[in-house]
Parts: structure tokens; sequence; C-alpha cells
């Protein structure tokens, strides 16, 4: 514990060793994937204006209604942004991005805040990788997106990844208030065998009832009226045609009829990714369609789909699978031994890191012994050795540190390049 006693805040973490490989990997593999499917990275504000969020995500969500950080340091009211869709759709609205002519495909990734209970999974402060394609109603974007979210599980050999689907239709009155409608004709007689959170939802938001965990809650939702058995034609259709896509993409789905999602925006298509390494809050990604969004934020009626996907809980999946458990954040150690082989190691180290190789070295002039013991911890995969007689000599050692492996005896300016032989 720091010496005053001073600890992070709870629901927050920091991030270093393996899981600090593992979480700039997730940032990587992100800039990797994304960008194959035309994506651009934008980097919008951690906070905005309280109004953003309740304009989009919805006045009577939970994350509206109680898990905002919000200030008002001054007269304006700002909040930590609790996702990134809305930041992302302010940002392109304020600068004009939707009349540049065609689809719009961005890529964010950074931290969030919600103040959520914490527990395995769920944290205050988290973070997300998420992209936004904004300017196309086609099925088939629906389906490229899903795709290429389990194209970025693949990439960092996250296997098992289960994908839910469903579709909770548009604005218009045949469609989801008409389903909206006989929710409530269903439930009402039985609104007293519902939980206390289900029965407040039932005016506000009833859609959320169906997700609700509760035990008792769920069997009761399953004998009620699915969303996807009861869209309007052209989101029938839609759906339709995201299924053919996903088939097209040899895309595994179940259709989930209690999938619903915690925001209001969606419409249409809604899917999550969930992982069973994970416990309780298993959705390690989601997102859906929310043709509706941009409008109400004061733009044009713009379609549009996204997802975003939890940084932690797709550490927590690295973890279970041991992905990155046996990767080193150093390729070689540098032991030099008294003062003048210190300075020439110091060199052939700085050699080493222009040739891309990741290096370092003793700065505390311990012994062979120690600094031996400290290239095993940091997990080098070469060490070089410098001595005395070696300098005297004009030669080094390089040693393969991995199991089996031997050393060799080079001239001293032949060694960056006997350490490259090595690395595979
Ligand atoms: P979301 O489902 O609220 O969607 O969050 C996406 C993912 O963020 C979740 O599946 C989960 O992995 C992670 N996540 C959410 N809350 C927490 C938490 N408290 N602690 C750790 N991880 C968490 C959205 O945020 C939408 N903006 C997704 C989207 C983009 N839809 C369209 N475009």
């Amino acid at each position: 514990m720091a010496k005053d006693g001073i600890r992070a805040i709870e629901g927050t973490r920091d991030y270093f060793g393996v899981d600090g490989i593992r979480f700039e990997k997730a940032f990587g593999a992100a800039a990797e994937i994304f960008s194959r499917y035309g994506y651009e990275k934008i980097t919008s504000p951690v906070f905005e204006a309280t109004g953003l969020f309740a304009r989009s995500i919805g006045e009577a969500t939970d994350i509206v209604e109680k898990e905002m950080y919000t200030f008002t340091p001054g007269s304006d009211s700002i909040t930590l942004r609790p996702e990134g869709t809305a930041g992302v759709i302010r940002a392109l609205l304020q600068h004009s991005m939707h009349k540049q002519g065609g689809l719009v495909k961005l890529w964010y990734g950074g931290p969030m805040f919600r103040r959520e209970r914490p527990q395995k999974g769920r944290q205050r402060q988290f973070h997300q990788v998420g992209i936004e394609a904004v300017g196309s109603g086609d099925p088939l974007l629906d389906a490229e997106v899903i795709r290429m979210g389990l194209a970025y599980y693949e990439r960092l050999g996250i296997g098992g990844v289960r994908l839910r689907l469903n579709s909770i239709g548009c604005a218009k009155d045949e469609c989801r208030p008409a389903y909206r409608k006989l929710l409530k004709d269903a439930i009402a007689p039985k609104l007293g065998e519902f939980c206390k959170t289900c029965q407040g939802r039932f005016e506000k938001n009833i859609l959320r009832i169906l997700d609700c965990k509760n035990e008792s809650c769920k069997k009761l939702a399953a004998d009620l009226p699915k969303s996807h058995e009861k869209l309007c034609g052209e989101c029938d259709q839609h759906f339709t045609a995201v299924k053919e896509g996903l088939d097209a993409h040899g895309a595994q789905y179940d259709v989930d009829p209690t999938l619903v999602r915690g925001l209001d925006y969606y419409t249409r298509t809604v899917f999550e990714y969930t992982h069973s390494a994970l416990g309780a809050q298993d959705a390690i990604g989601g997102g859906g369609r929310y043709d509706g969004l941009v409008e109400e934020l004061g733009g044009p009626a713009t379609q549009a789909v996204g997802f975003a996907l939890g940084v932690e809980r797709i550490m927590i999946a690295m973890e279970a699978l041991g992905c990155c458990a046996c990767e080193t954040p150093l390729q070689v150690y540098g032991i030099g031994l008294g003062e003048d082989c210190h300075k020439a190691m110091a060199g052939m180290i700085a050699r080493l890191r222009n040739a891309g190789i990741s290096a370092d070295m003793d700065y505390e002039g311990k012994s062979f012994k120690a600094q031996m013991r400290a290239a095993n911890r940091r997990g080098a995969l070469v060490a070089l050795i410098l001595g005395d007689n070696e300098l005297e000599k004009g030669e080094i050692t390089v040693k393969d540190m991995r199991e089996g492996g031997g050393q060799e005896t080079v001239p001293l300016n032949a060694g960056v390049e006997a350490v490259l032989q090595m690395l595979p």
C-alpha cells in the first residue's frame, strides 16, 4: 500500500506485467483488424455534455438513471463517458463527416466510466474498443460488422465465443410499439410475480424485463411473446438478410429473444458476444443497429450500426485460455561486468534496439549471478555476456536462454548479428 494509505478508487485498477501486455494486445488487435475492414481511428474526449448521454442512451436506462459520473464544475453539467457511441456521433455531426459522401467507418478505444457495483469483469473505469459504421442500412453491413467482432477475438486467440442475436424492430407503430403493447398485455396480469426491478421497468422500459437475470423472472419471460416473431415486414426481411449474411460468413449464432440490450438507441439488429470464462458478467462485447440516433442528436435521418468490446473481459478470457502467458516482454538482456564492459554493453544494447529488438541491461552494478537472475526474471530469450577477458580478446558470449539452448562466443562486432540469428 502507498505510504499514506492511498489506494486506487474502488472499481478501477492498474495494468502491468502480463496483464499490461494483454491490455496493449487488445488495443493492438483492434487497430489491426478494424483498419483491415476499412475503419479509421477517432479519439474523442472522455467527458461530454451530460445531455448528450441522456438523449442518446435514454433517460430511463440504468446507465443514465444511476451509473453516470456527472459533475457541474461551472454552470455546465458534464459527464465522464459511459460508452463511446454517443461521443463518436456527436463528433461526426460536429465535423460534418456525414456530408463527405458515403459510409463513415470509425473505430475507437479508451476508458469508459459507469458507477456499477464492482465485481469480476465489472469495473467503474473500464475500457472498450469499438466501431461505428454510419450511413447505411444494408443488412450485409450488420453481418460484416458482427463477423469483424469474431475476427477480432480470433486474432487474440480467444476461442469459444458465443454470438447471441436478436431483432427488436423499428419505431413504426406496427413494429416495436405494437410489440411493446403485446408485451404489456401479457405481463400485466402477472406483474406481481416479477421482481421489484422488473415491476419498476414495466412502465419505463418494458423490454428490459426480458433480460432480467433473476431466475424466476427468466422463467416467466420464457412464455412472453418474442420480438423477432412480431416484426413489421421490412424489419423481418432485414433480420432474415442479416442471418443469411452471417450464414454466408460461416458464423454460428443463437437467436435469443431475451436479448434487448441496455441502451435505448437500438433498432432492428442487436447482438452480444459472450464467453464462458467470465462468470456472471459474460458479455465480452455487444452492439447493434441504431437507425434513429444521428437524427435524435440533430443530424439528418441516417442509418448506422456498431459494437463495443470490453477490454477487461477480453483480458479475463485471454488469461483463462492462457493467451500471452508464454510471451516475453524482453528479447535480449545484456550482462556487462566491470566499467569498460558496462560501457561496451550499453553500445550493443543501443544497436539492438535500433534494429527493432527489445533489449535491456543492468544499471546497478550487480554481480554476474544477480544479472543472470535478472535476465531470467525478465524472461529474456537471449543473454549477451561481456567480461574483461572477452573484451580484451574482442569477443562476446551470446547465450540462448531457452530450454536446451547453447551458447557461443563470437567477435564483438558480430554480436548483434549473432543475436538476430538466434531470435525466432
Ligand atoms: P455495452 O453493451 O454497454 O454497449 O458495452 C459493451 C461492452 O463493454 C460489454 O459487452 C462489456 O464487455 C463491456 N462493459 C460494459 N460495462 C462494463 C463494466 N462496468 N466493466 C467492464 N466491462 C464493461 C455499448 O457500450 C455500446 N456503445 C456498444 C455499441 C457501439 N453499440 C453500437 N455501437
